[in-house]
Parts: structure tokens; C-alpha cells; sequence
């Protein structure tokens, strides 16, 4: 690094242009191509931006991440980000910006798509795999976008305002986990601020975390814009701004000659920067812009498949192919099938449901596009009565509803929760002429569905990619046995969100005043009905849980129950394990996720299923002791089909590993008897009661929650006194 000119290493700490990293001829580094991600390779050719507005090259849309969490399936991630990974390296992409990890707060964020779930869990899980796929083609991956980037209203200045605890339970929790398990080559970090402080000059967040706590090795990357000083964010552990910005480049030499900046941060930048993309250089040196189309687009449509999640079914569905079925609503014809933005690919093909429904039946089948997704295109009634008489003359009635690209994207956030006011009224009038209707919905975060009791059955499509339209119709005809369940509440109404209130807050910040109950962990805390709870999904054949035993060492918890296909026919089912603590000494919600698998079964079949609980996945964050605590007691681990369907359960003791705390004038009475060595200060103390007896526990437990300090106080004793004999009991306890 000594024979680098100062000068190219600080050129090396930003971008060439919008979408490459610098090169550097005298370490012979050529530059290498960063662009979106996640859920295809957005390779722009011509102009560039960040939020989708200009075309790139055809890559495979595969489903976003809305989608493809709905799969649970580890194996599925892994496949398609080594997709991904393959498409990237043939296309010239050394880095690709994904996955997204931030948790959905609310279901009105505009870029929900994008993300995994309101669960740090299912979103780290899956994340993890992602990045695994991807970075197994030697193509380096981008988890973004730390930290508590969970909406878009004011995304590039707002001040997300989240306290310790929730931070890192939640919002740092799938991070924490894909960085220590994946070492994705790069972070990006986000365009907030968190708790007053931009986090692209947080040193708390990106080096005392990310570096020293969870040894990330990577580079950290800005997003796109989000560096207002890079001097300041070199400072605080930035590596790479992006994009080009020659001003900022100017602005650090200078502090550099001032001596405002140390050169020991630009060869910590330089280093990681170097190091990371001179792996990727190696990688897409051969370009040659050659993937496997088909087999991609296979995989997308594999991938939509597991992704469809079945709400409600009345046994409408499957249908046979011979029912008279009438299609009304464009989404059929013309899918939305990913999220507008920086995310946004050019498919290589794109397939719709209304033409495999055709295949399937053999002959068209009536269709009505009902309304327009194109707001710039709108339809009059006729298209609304042309609809209604098209169902009025079938059998069944699919109706494809959903949200267009108008109503949801990055760069701003929904102001609503229900589906457009036209398409409600659409689904009204075509169930006044036909009460046989299927709703097929296609949305990239949930949408209410009042009509869920009205109609025969619901469909949640999500965001499927280009191949989703025949995933769509072979769930639809029973070709598929649909398996996805949900990674995010659909609520009854949004009101019952429980970030509701504070979201997506105002000039002042946005407070996270939900805390850690967010989403399923909030609707169960309240006991609140939800139209379809996390975890959720129906198939066409049904399952059930027996034989469940749970044990602990020393090291992790073991999971053990047996699944049965009690059903007529082949399926998958995603088995879930939520653990829970009785009594515990800090603020719990009710139980959390801790564990998931999937087995495929054929009727009647069964498998044993084990899940492995590392114990520090039981851990709180204490924000006495600013660590991870395992604390000791009974666990409950629930185990079944959703958060709200958990058959099996079972206790197992657990030793946690608290740290002990010396004890203080200001620890109660209660905390004190705990320990042992206090025994010898007690009996002093019982004077402090008029002979009390301390013995009698109704009577302690009237004093347990009383300082030593007025223990001490009410005999008389002095404070130093007490002090006294309490570096004597903890120098006893080693504490
Ligand atoms: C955008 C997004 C980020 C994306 C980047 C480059 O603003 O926030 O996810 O990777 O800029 O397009």
C-alpha cells in the first residue's frame, strides 16, 4: 500500500461513475461494476439512476423478496442467489446491492417489496442463504440498508428514533446474523439518521458494531447520495461512497494536508476496498454476458411457485379444468410482477396467468380487464360493465386484484392499507351477479381484505417475478399444491398495526414507540384478531403434529416432532418453532420465532423433523449490562403451522449465563437475597423491620422491591456503613 500514491487511495474511497469503483493502476485494479439487486441484475447500459427509470440489460426477474420469503425455504434462496451470482458474473457485475433486510414496520412502506418480513428471524434465516448462493459464483452482495431504513416518507434525512433494546432485537437482529454468518463482501448503509446521527457517520453503528462486535470484514458502502461529509464518514468506518463525488474526494485531501484527517483511515478504507473488489474483478474478468436463460426462468417459476400463498379456500379451488371460468381483472393479462425503483430488472421473458389458464383448459376463456393498472391510461365504467357481465356468465370468476406500480414504490410510502377504491368496488358488483369468485392478489406488501368471508377463496400472489403468471395458474388448477405461508401480519384493519401511530412520524423523527412489538409480536401482545396471521398458508392437503420433545444442553435447544400428510395429496409444509419464557425479569413479547423447516410428504406419509435452537437465539439484549443475556428459566417451545396454530408444545430449564451485578446501595432487597453471600448481611438487616420475620416469604415479598439504601435508612444504618458490608459480599460473590 506504501507505493500507492495518497491520491489514489483516496480515489479509491469513492466512485468512478454511478455504477463502478475506481481503478487503480498502480496496484493494477481495474474498476468493477456495483448495481442492483436483489431479486435480478439491474446492469444499466445507457443512462444510469437509482430508481429504475432507465432500461438495463434483460437479466431473470426472479420473485422479490416479499415473495420469495413467503417460500421459507433455505434451499430456494440458495438457489436463487447462486442464479443470481451466475448472472451477475456473465453480465460484468462484480457486486450485486442486495438483499434488503430491513423489517417491515408497517405495511405501508413503499419499498416492502423489497424486504423479507416483520421478523428478524425468517428475514436473517433467508437473507443468510441469499448471500451464500450469490457469493458462492465469487460475485460480492450488498445487505442493506443498515440500519432502520423501514419506510420512505423522508428516507434521506429522517431520524429514526429507536431505543437500545428494540435496535438490536429487531432492526439489527438480521444483520447481526447475515454478517456473522454469511460475511456478505459489503454493507450498505442507509440514508437515515438513527437516534440523531446520520448512519453514514454513526462510528457506533459502523465500526463499533459492525466491526468490532460482529467482525464484519467487508466494505462499507453508502447508498446511493447518502454521504453529506465523507471526511466525517471515513471517520466513522465508511469505505466506499457512492456515487462519484469529486467534491467529497477534493474535501478529504484537503482535510488530509490540514490535517483534519489521519492517513491511517484512508488506508483502512482503501484496504477493504482493494481487497473486496480485486475479488470481484477476478470474478467477472471473463465476462461474457452468457447465462442460462431457460434454466433461470425455470427456476423463477419454481421459485413463484413456493412463494403463493393460500388464504382461504372453501374447496373452490382447485378447479377442474373443465369448469367454465370467466378472468376479469388486467393483472391477469399484464402482471405486476416486481416493485418500481432502484430494483426494478429487465426480464428475459414475461409470462402472464392468463395465457397458462388458457393452456390449461385448452381454449380462451372469457377475460375483462375490469380497470387499469396505468393511471396515466383510466378506463371508464365500460371496462367496469363489460367486467361484471363477463362474470355474470360463469361457473367461477377469478379475479385478479392488486396494487399497481403507482401505488407502491421506493421513494415513498402508501397512505393506505386497502386496494384501490375502484377495484373493491369492481369485486362488489361482480359478487351481486356471481358468488362463485376466487381472488387472486398481486401486492408487494399486505393489503386489507374485508372481502375474505365474501368470496370462495384468496390467493396471495405477493410480487412473483416473470415467471409468476403460470405459478399463479398452476396453484389455480391444482398443478401445484400451494405451500407458501406469510412473513408479514395482514391486519384487520391498520389502525391495528402497531406501529400505526408513529409511522411514518414527521420533521421531528419518526419514534419506534412500539418497541420490540412489532408485527406478530405486537397483534399477539394485544390478543388482537388479524385476518391472516404470521406464518400462515393453507395447502390442498392438510397436516398435523405429534411426537414433540424438547431438550437443552449446554449449548442449544433440540426440537424434535413428527409431521403427517393426514391429507389426500402431496404437499409441503413450512413447521415453525416459537419459544417463550415464563416469568422473566425484563419485558417479554409472547413468543418469537426461533426455528423453521420444510418437508414435502405424500399422503399419509410422515417425517420426523428437528430443529437445532442455538441457545444465544434465546438471548435479550440488557440494556443494564449492553450485552446479550441468556436468562435462566423455563422456555416454552411451540411448534405448528403458524404463529396461531401451534399444536406441540413443550418446557425445558435453561441456565442462562446473567451477569452477575455487583450489588449497590439502589439494588432492592430482592436482588440481594439472590445472592448467597448476602445471607450474612440479612440477618443485620432484619433489625430494619422490627424483627420481621424474614423468613416469612408473603411478608418478603411486601419489602423485595426496596433498595438497601432504605433498608438501611429505616435501622439507622448509615449508607457508608452498608457500602461497607457490600464490597465485603460482592468481593465474597467476585463481582
Ligand atoms: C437506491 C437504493 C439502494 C440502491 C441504490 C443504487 O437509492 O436505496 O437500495 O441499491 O440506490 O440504485
Amino acid at each position: 500500500m506504501a507505493d500507492i500514491p495518497l491520491q489514489s487511495k483516496v480515489a479509491l474511497t469513492g466512485g468512478a461513475d454511478f455504477w463502478h469503483s475506481q481503478a487503480v493502476p498502480e496496484a493494477d485494479l481495474p474498476q468493477v461494476m456495483l448495481t442492483d439487486g436483489p431479486h435480478g441484475v439491474r446492469k444499466q447500459s445507457g443512462a444510469t439512476d437509482h430508481v429504475g427509470l432507465n432500461e438495463s440489460v434483460p437479466a431473470t426477474c426472479f420473485p422479490p423478496a416479499v415473495g420469495l420469503s413467503s417460500t421459507w425455504s433455505r434451499e430456494t434462496l440458495r438457489k436463487v442467489g447462486e442464479a443470481l451470482g451466475e448472472e451477475s458474473k456473465a453480465l460484468g457485475v462484480g457486486v450485486l446491492l442486495g438483499p434488503g433486510v430491513n423489517i417491515k414496520r408497517s405495511p405501508l412502506c413503499g419499498r416492502n417489496f423489497e424486504y423479507f418480513s416483520e421478523d428478524p428471524y425468517v428475514a436473517g434465516e433467508l437473507a443468510t442463504a441469499y448471500v451464500e448462493g450469490v457469493q458462492s459464483k465469487g460475485v460480492g452482495t450488498s445487505l442493506k440498508h443498515y440500519a432502520a431504513n423501514n419506510q420512505e416518507t423522508d428516507r434521506m434525512r429522517r431520524d429514526s428514533q429507536v431505543d437500545e433494546r428494540t435496535l438490536r432485537e429487531l432492526y439489527l437482529n438480521a444483520f447481526h446474523k447475515v454478517v456473522t454468518r454469511a460475511q456478505p463482501w459489503t454493507v450498505m448503509c442507509s440514508y437515515n439518521k438513527v437516534n440523531g446521527t446520520f448512519v453514514s457517520e454513526d462510528r457506533f453503528l459502523l465500526t463499533q458494531v459492525l466491526r468490532d462486535e460482529w467482525g464484519f470484514e467487508g466494505v462499507v458502502v453508502s447508498d446511493w447520495g447518502a454521504i453529506h461529509d465523507r471526511v466525517a464518514a471515513l471517520r466513522a468506518g465508511l469505505d466506499l461512497e457512492m456515487p462519484a463525488n469529486p467534491a467529497h474526494e477534493a474535501g478529504v485531501m484537503a482535510a488530509l494536508e490540514s490535517g483534519g484527517l489521519d492517513e491511517s483511515v484512508i488506508d483502512r478504507a482503501y484496504g477493504n476496498v482493494e481487497r473486496v473488489l480485486r475479488r470481484a474483478a477476478a470474478t467477472v474478468a471473463d465476462a461474457d454476458g452468457v447465462f442460462d436463460v431457460e434454466g433461470h426462468h425455470a427456476l423463477a417459476r419454481r421459485a413463484a411457485e413456493q412463494c403463493i400463498v393460500l388464504l382461504a379456500n372453501d374447496g373452490v379451488l382447485p378447479l377442474a379444468s373443465d369448469t367454465t371460468v370467466a378472468v376479469v381483472g388486467e393483472f391477469a393479462r399484464t402482471p405486476r410482477y416486481q416493485g418500481a425503483g432502484s430494483s426494478r430488472v429487465q426480464p428475459t421473458q414475461l409470462d402472464n396467468a392468463l395465457d397458462r389458464i388458457e393452456a390449461i383448459v385448452g381454449h380462451d376463456v372469457p377475460f375483462a380487464p375490469g380497470f387499469t393498472t396505468d393511471p396515466k391510461n383510466p378506463v371508464g365504467d365500460a371496462a367496469h360493465d363489460e367486467a361484471v357481465e363477463v362474470a355474470a356468465r360463469a361457473d367461477v370468476v377469478l379475479v385478479f386484484l392488486g396494487l399497481g406500480e403507482n401505488h407502491e414504490s421506493e421513494g415513498y410510502d402508501r397512505t393506505t392499507a386497502d386496494l384501490p377504491p375502484e377495484q373493491l368496488a369492481l369485486l362488489d358488483d361482480i359478487l351481486a351477479v356471481n358468488g362463485n369468485v376466487v381472488v387472486v392478489l398481486s401486492n408487494g406488501s399486505s393489503v386489507l381484505v374485508p372481502f375474505r368471508d365474501r368470496v370462495r377463496a384468496v390467493v396471495e400472489g405477493w410480487l412473483l417475478g416473470q415467471a409468476g403468471g403460470p405459478a399463479l395458474a398452476d396453484v389455480l388448477y391444482g398443478l401445484v399444491n400451494p405451500s407458501g405461508k406469510l412473513t408479514e401480519t395482514i391486519p384487520l384493519r391498520l389502525e391495528d398495526v402497531p406501529s400505526h401511530l408513529n409511522f411514518p412520524g414527521d420533521e421531528t423523527g419518526v419514534r419506534y414507540g412500539e418497541g420490540l412489538f412489532v408485527g406478530y409480536r405486537g397483534y399477539d401482545a394485544s390478543a388482537r384478531e388479524v385476518a391472516y396471521p404470521f406464518g400462515y398458508g393453507l395447502s390442498y392437503t392438510s397436516f398435523d403434529y405429534s411426537d414433540l420433545t424438547v431438550t437443552a444442553d449446554g449449548n442449544a435447544l433440540t426440537v424434535v416432532f413428527t409431521v403427517t400428510n393426514s391429507g389426500p395429496r402431496a404437499g409441503r409444509e413450512v413447521a415453525q418453532a416459537y419459544v417463550s419464557i415464563d416469568r422473566s425479569r425484563v419485558v417479554r413479547v409472547p413468543r418469537e420465532l426461533k426455528g423453521f423447516a420444510d418437508v414435502t410428504l405424500e399422503p399419509g406419509a410422515s417425517q420426523q423433523v428437528t430443529i437445532e435452537i442455538p441457545l444465544w437465539e434465546l438471548a435479550y439484549w440488557s440494556v443494564i449490562d449492553h450485552q446479550w443475556v441468556v436468562e435462566s428459566g423455563t422456555y416454552t417451545v411451540a411448534v405448528g403451522g403458524s404463529s396461531r396454530d401451534l399444536p406441540l408444545s413443550g418446557t425445558v430449564d435453561v441456565t442462562g449465563n446473567e451477569p452477575a451485578r455487583p450489588l449497590t446501595l439502589f439494588s432492592t432487597l430482592g436482588e440481594a437475597m439472590a445472592v448467597p453471600a448476602f445471607a450474612s448481611v440479612m440477618a443485620g438487616l432484619a433489625e430494619s423491620f422490627g424483627g420481621m420475620p424474614m423468613d416469612d416469604p408473603d411478608m418478603v415479598r411486601m419489602v423485595m422491591d426496596i433498595p438497601l439504601a432504605t433498608v438501611a435508612g429505616f435501622s439507622g444504618q448509615s449508607e457508608a456503613e452498608l457500602q461497607l458490608l457490600l464490597d465485603q459480599v460482592n468481593r465474597q460473590a467476585k463481582v
